[in-house]
């Protein structure tokens, strides 16, 4: 059931169910979340049951604000809590040591905990309220609204497609970042980039005054970075602009089930190939991308050929979905 996230007896009626355990979807400003009260391993439990999400993938904890992460971490090394003065509110996750016995299930069984506070303010209320229940919800665990390894939800009618109408949602609207949070691993000396989102490698630098370490074998495990995730039911391809027409000038007229999304203009022959521009701005691009996707499954798409985005920084969060939608 898809509730206004603006109206307090909303909000009302998901704390309660929180509390009893329930599950609830919320919205947030990077892509609607699926969430169960961290501190209970049960209501956790339902999260992976539902999402078909194996057991040992941790999921994010979502926090009121910076006070609440001493609740579920150990420590903060500066450089963390430099990142969360710099982008708190916002669409950053932190990877940091984890109180032991707090967000077990959510943690899935590491030694490490993520902590997100989100921007949006349909979830920054229900996180305040949750806090501030009886006993108090003080986190809320919450992966991305979708079914395991397809496309996070962008709208509350995307989390309603996955999961049908017995899920309460909170509709906060579309999601203004649209692709999923930065994930920055604070567990070790340096911070590492375990998941691009819309903020930049020099923007995440800069903030914490420490170069981004590579990624290797140490890094915890991040099932945002398995190789297919992401996908939608179409197969997703992506190209250059020219390879693009030409695939398109090999078509007859009478083609169907094929769409393209891309920056360049194409002309094709078959008027049933649908296409859709591509912006010119990342932060655009990334808000739309989702959704651009789902609609083409819904319309039957069964190719989706995709220009390759410019290598600028501001898409290495665009170009890292899209890399993992192409590779199903
Ligand atoms: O924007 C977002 O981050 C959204 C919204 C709802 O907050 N959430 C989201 O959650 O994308 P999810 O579960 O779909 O992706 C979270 C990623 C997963 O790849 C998970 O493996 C990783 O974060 N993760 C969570 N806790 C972790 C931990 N302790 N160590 C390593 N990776 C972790
Ligand atoms: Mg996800």
């Amino acid at each position: 059931m898809v509730l206004d996230g603006t109206l307090p007896s909303s909000l009302d009626r998901a704390v309660r169910a929180l509390a009893a355990g329930e599950l609830v979807a919320f919205p947030t400003e990077t892509v609607y979340g699926l969430g169960a009260d961290a501190g209970s391993d049960a209501a956790v439990r339902k999260i992976f049951a539902a999402k078909g999400r194996p057991a040992d993938h941790p999921l994010i904890v979502h926090v009121a604000d910076a006070t609440g992460v001493a609740e579920f971490a150990a420590s903060i090394p500066p450089f963390a809590q430099r990142l969360m003065d710099a982008f708190w509110p916002g669409p950053l996750t932190l990877i940091l040591p984890r109180r032991p016995g707090m967000a077990t299930a959510a943690a899935a069984g590491q030694d490490s905990v993520g902590v997100r506070c989100p921007a949006h303010p349909v979830a920054h209320a229900l996180l305040l309220a949750c806090r501030n229940a009886l006993p108090p919800v003080l986190g809320l665990a919450g992966p991305s609204a979708n079914q395991f390894g397809r496309i996070s939800p962008t709208t509350a009618q995307h989390v309603q497609a996955e999961f049908g109408d017995g899920l309460l949602v909170l509709d906060g609207g579309p999601c203004s970042v649209g692709i999923e949070s930065s994930i920055v691993d604070c567990t070790r000396d340096a911070p590492v980039l375990l998941r691009p989102g819309v903020l930049t490698r020099d923007s995440i630098e800069q903030a914490c005054g420490q170069r981004l370490g590579a990624v290797d074998g140490q890094a915890p495990r991040a099932s945002g970075t398995l190789e297919t995730h992401y996908a939608p039911k179409a197969k997703l391809r992506l190209m250059d602009a020219r390879a693009l027409q030409t695939a398109l000038d090999l078509l007859g007229s009478e083609a169907a089930h094929i769409a393209t999304y891309s920056r360049a203009i194409l002309r094709s022959r078959s008027s049933q190939v649908l296409r859709r521009r591509m912006p010119d701005d990342a932060i655009e691009t990334a808000r739309q991308l989702f959704g651009v996707l789902r609609d083409f499954d819904a319309q039957g798409v069964r190719l989706i050929w995709v220009e390759i985005p410019p290598p600028g920084p501001e898409w290495e969060g665009v170009r890292d979905r899209l890399q993992r939608a192409s590779a199903g």
